[in-house]
């Protein structure tokens, strides 16, 4: 299975980011080998399809758990599949802070997107009280209890501990290993066979110069990036570590 590298541009970018975009998918760094995926916000996705020119996926990084309605502010999944958006991402833990998202509300978000036909990315990941107190693998199976969706289809994890985001801090190798494991293991519990053939991805502060790293754990199949998607040279540093 070729790595996944998807960046995840959250409240970030007006119009000219759309050029990074270009880059990216004109490096030819997209191939079998890796997968270049970027969420930009919601008002770039139009032209972020456009000059992705097919070699970058987009996607959103939300999505609304009906398809249409009095729902002032929001978008639905079929709006971003009307766009050209090939992936959602739900469940990411800035949505869960600000916006008082639980479980049940990213399962809705999961199937809604699966509905639309898109591939969904659920975000899972304990903070670090709840790591610190030893929690780490009970959040981590009480959040995809309450949030996975009824199949495996079109179904990738990523795995960000909420305090490895943009803070610089990334577990050990050996916990990422084991927090993947755990994820496996439930994923299998849950969907039996099925479960083996959901991609994890992991997220949090990851860089160019920790990628390698960070892609060659055992089950680490992509990540999902923040801050160092940003720029094409930062994003396709990351893609050839891969
Ligand atoms: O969704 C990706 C994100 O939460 C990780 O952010 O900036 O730590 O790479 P960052």
């Amino acid at each position: 299975m070729p790595a996944l590298i998807v960046g995840n541009w959250k409240m970030n970018g007006l119009g000219e980011a759309v050029a990074e975009i270009a880059e990216m998918a004109g490096s030819g760094a997209s191939s079998r080998r890796v997968g270049l995926w970027i969420a930009p916000p919601f008002t770039l996705i139009d032209r972020a399809v456009i000059v992705s020119a097919g070699s970058v996926k987009i996607g959103g990084q939300d999505c609304h758990h009906k398809d249409s309605g009095a729902h002032t502010g929001c978008v639905s999944a079929p709006m971003l599949a009307d766009l050209g958006a090939g992936f959602v991402i739900v469940g990411h833990s800035e949505r869960r802070r600000d916006n008082g998202e639980r479980d049940a509300d990213v399962r809705a978000k999961a199937m809604a997107g699966k509905a639309a036909g898109l591939e969904v990315i659920l975000c899972i990941g304990e903070t670090r009280d709840e790591r610190d107190a030893g929690e780490t693998n009970a959040v981590l199976s009480a959040q995809l209890a309450g949030s996975l969706p009824d199949d495996a289809e079109a179904l990738i994890i990523a795995y960000e501990p909420v305090w490895a985001i943009g803070t610089g801090l990334v577990p050990t190798l050996d916990d990422v290993a084991a927090a993947h494991a755990h994820i496996r293991s439930q994923l299998v519990a849950r969907y039996g066979a099925a479960g083996h053939g959901v991609r994890i991805l992991y997220g949090g502060s990851v860089t160019p110069a920790n990628a390698a790293d960070l892609l060659r754990v055992a089950d680490v199949g992509g990540v999902l990036v923040g801050g160092a998607s940003l720029t094409a040279a930062s994003l396709l540093a990351i893609a050839s570590a891969a």
